[in-house]
């Protein structure tokens, strides 16, 4: 509004003066054309002035817009006048102006003109010079009345105001019409965009703005409306919420239950000792949908209908089982070799050689494509959300996705990633790779392992790394690369089912011959080179070697679950650990008292957390562990918030469990003084430290691990069938 004033001020003073320099400079113009009419009358009555002169200067005065005119000599004497010339002007005042100064040279006599204000109104006076011959006679002064100069400038101000404002008017309406529709134009195109139209390339950054914004808002409204704690509800409602409560088919090696024949006959559900089942059989059970995955029990067949399948968990039924078979060889050569004894050992870094066999490789290829195969078949939709687990199936994200190229795959590896170097010696590196860019989202623990994997595939294929969004874009595909720690179900529902901690550590001191005020410590693992169990009871050794008071005492127990008997390297590492077992016995070992107590044999959940529970201290001592769920289910089984955990820095758990003892597991001082610490902790810091813990994994428990990597997974899906429907009507109009 102030702009528009000052633009209408500014407007009206250029007419104004403009106009009033026109009127002027015509005025003086006419003067002159009168006065020149009339010269020939004027020169002949010059000499002679009467009323001739005067009757020709009345002549003059018939032009309205002339006042008064008067004829003055040379010497600036009146000669002549019209009545109404007014007073104020007088021959010797305008002579001033139009005769030449005194001393000037030569006769030049000029016009000149003034504007003066009398009572009645502006007026100009006009004085121009009469001359006979060049011979200057005198002047005649022309007073002429500029009131209908104001009135006509008034009119003609007006005019041009209003001419403008209608100009101003239609440029803003024109203005405004062209935003509208230029708004409406970037309307319409953003909702077809967001429903699906072509892109054109200037709306490619407010796309990719508005995508963020969306996925932005998506997360944050999750989590808001969720909010609190991850729950199995909670991650059934994102499940419905986000991605239509599709079924999810999981992928992995190991199945949630294994059916054994026992020796009389029967059948028993056997709940495996892996990390990777303890993560996800919540996740199954809340979500449901099918777990594809080896068929091993001796049990199994029996228990499954024609296409293989089986409802879990047994009396609750809520998902199914659908089990593959393989042959001994193929187990052999796949599961035993290449996964075993070539991927797992890359990448561990626990000393032991990988073996590389070229047989092994082609059959983990072709078992990739046999359970790729059985996942194509348990999927109802050609778009479904497949999570495909661990290094048992690096090659399967590319055959699924070949077979079913709008599927969303998730991938995630359990076990690190090693450095680029490391896994650069594997002979099929790139297959491997090509294999798992197959996903649509590559999980690891951490962001180390991540950046491990996008360094390998930056140094052995094409492809470019879009680090902004932590994705890999290869062969014109993006695949997310993100960490995802993964955790336990919280509340554990095995802590929930055990005996309250007295009866737990009444019961296994019972079991152990245990006095009293015996004091406890507990390992729970596969027999497995990478857990560190060895170096476990080196550092045991050690505490018992520098602190003697505990001779007699201490009971360390080690629970180990016998694991790829098969592998040659396995049973190396059983016999090692019986025997260093053995040996520390004998050094410290009384006839009732054995420091090491060494179960090598499979514990079913309530067993293993009847000892977590009992337990005084739990060491984990891991040489290298993508996570390593058995620190965080010792924390959940603790409701009684006692207990310490001593852990290995090279297990990703250590990163996240900073109130845990951290030590490096092959140093087996430090680890001993830490065992101590632990033994000698009051209860008061006990509780500090594993409230804390507890406090974590309730929050960053499993349901939380799977419903990120879900929640990413749907807005993949957003983006995919925004992307897919652009490119169609981008193919389409290109086409047309
Ligand atoms: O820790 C890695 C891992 O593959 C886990 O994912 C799994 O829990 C464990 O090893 C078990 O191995 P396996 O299936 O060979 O017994």
């Amino acid at each position: 509004m102030v702009c528009l004033g000052v633009l209408t001020y500014l407007a009206w003073r250029v007419v104004h003066d403009t106009t009033r320099d026109w009127w002027e400079k015509d005025i003086n113009l006419r003067a002159q054309l009168v006065v020149n009419g009339a010269r020939q009358g004027l020169i002949r009555h010059w000499e002679t002035p009467g009323d001739g002169l005067k009757g020709l200067l009345t002549e003059i005065l018939h032009d309205e817009r002339i006042m008064g005119v008067a004829a003055c000599n040379a010497d600036a004497s009146l000669l002549a006048e019209t009545q109404d010339f007014p007073r104020r002007f007088n021959c010797n005042e305008l002579g001033l102006h139009v005769r030449p100064a005194a001393n000037a040279p030569g006769p030049e006599w000029k016009v000149w003109w003034t504007k003066a204000t009398l009572p009645g109104g502006d007026v100009q006076v006009s004085t121009i010079p009469v001359l006979d011959q060049d011979v200057p006679l005198g002047f005649v002064a022309l007073v002429h009345d500029l009131n209908f100069v104001a009135r006509r400038e008034g009119k003609t101000q007006r005019f041009i105001l209003v001419a403008f404002a209608v100009l101003a008017g239609a440029a803003s309406l024109i203005t405004l019409v062209a935003i509208r529709l230029s708004w409406r134009s970037w309307s319409n195109e953003l909702r077809r965009l967001v429903r699906g139209g072509g892109p054109r390339p200037e709306f490619q950054p407010l796309l990719q703005d508005v995508r963020e914004l969306i996925d932005r808002i998506s997360t944050e409204r999750e989590a808001d409306i969720q909010g609190g704690a991850w729950t199995p509800q909670r991650l059934k409602h994102t499940l419905n919420r986000h991605l239509h409560g599709e079924k999810v088919v999981i992928l992995a090696n190991r199945e949630p239950y294994i059916h054994e024949r026992t020796e009389d006959g029967r059948t028993k559900v056997l709940h495996p000792a892996s990390g990777l089942v303890t993560a996800l059989e919540p996740v199954m059970r809340a979500c449901s949908g099918t777990w594809v995955a080896h068929g091993g029990g001796s049990a199994d067949r029996a228990t499954v209908d024609a296409k293989g399948r089986v409802k879990v968990p047994p009396g609750e039924e809520s998902y199914v089982v659908r089990r593959v078979w393989l042959s001994p060889e193929e187990e052999k050569g796949y599961y035993y070799g290449f996964s075993n004894e070539g991927l797992w050992p890359l990448c561990h870094l626990a000393h032991t050689r990988p073996l590389f066999r070229g047989e092994d490789y082609k059959c983990y290829r072709a078992v990739n494509q046999k359970f790729a195969d059985a996942v194509c078949e348990e999927v109802d939709s050609p778009d479904p959300i497949i999570l495909v687990q661990d290094y048992h199936f690096a090659l399967a994200p590319k055959m699924i996705r070949d077979r079913l190229p709008r599927a969303t795959v998730l991938m995630f590896w359990h076990i690190p990633w090693p450095n680029s170097e490391r896994f650069g010696i594997c002979p099929w590196r790139n297959e491997l790779l090509e294999g798992m860019l197959g996903s649509s989202i590559l999980g690891f623990h951490t962001p180390v392992h991540c950046n491990n994997f996008v360094d390998s595939v930056e140094r052995f294929m094409e492809s470019r790394t879009d680090r902004g969004q932590s994705a890999i874009v290869h062969h014109q595909r993006a695949t997310l690369v993100r960490p995802y720690p993964i955790s336990v179900e919280w509340p554990n529902h095995w802590a929930q089912l055990s005996p309250p901690v007295a009866e737990c550590r009444a019961a296994v001191f019972a079991e152990l011959g245990l006095k009293p005020d015996a004091l406890l410590g507990v390992g729970v693992d596969r027999l497995d080179y990478t857990k560190g169990i060895e170096e476990r009871l080196l550092a045991v050794e050690r505490m018992l070697e520098r602190y003697p008071a505990f001779v007699g005492r201490f009971t360390f127990v080690q629970l180990a679950a016998p694991s790829r008997t098969v592998i040659e390297r396995y049973q190396q590492l059983n016999a090692q650990i019986e025997a260093t077992a053995q040996r520390i016995n004998q050094r410290f070992g009384r006839d009732d008292y054995r420091p090491i107590v060494l179960f090598r044999a499979h514990h079913e959940p309530p067993t293993v957390f009847k000892y977590y529970r009992a337990a005084d201290l739990c060491y984990v001592s891991s040489l290298h562990d993508g996570m390593n769920l058995v620190a965080k289910e010792f924390i959940a089984a603790r409701d009684d918030e006692k207990g310490v955990l001593v852990l290995s820095s090279f297990t990703g758990a250590s990163h996240e469990l900073t109130e845990a003892l951290i030590v490096n597991p092959y140093d087996f001082d430090e680890a001993a003084s830490a065992l101590v610490m632990a033994l000698n902790m009051s209860v008061e810091e006990q509780q500090d430290r594993m409230r804390s813990m507890r406090s974590f994994v309730a929050e960053f428990n499993v349901y939380r691990w799977a419903g990120r990597m879900l929640v990413d997974a749907a807005r993949l899906r957003r983006r995919d069938r925004l992307t897919g429907r652009l490119s169609e009507h981008l193919l389409t109009a290109e086409g047309g």
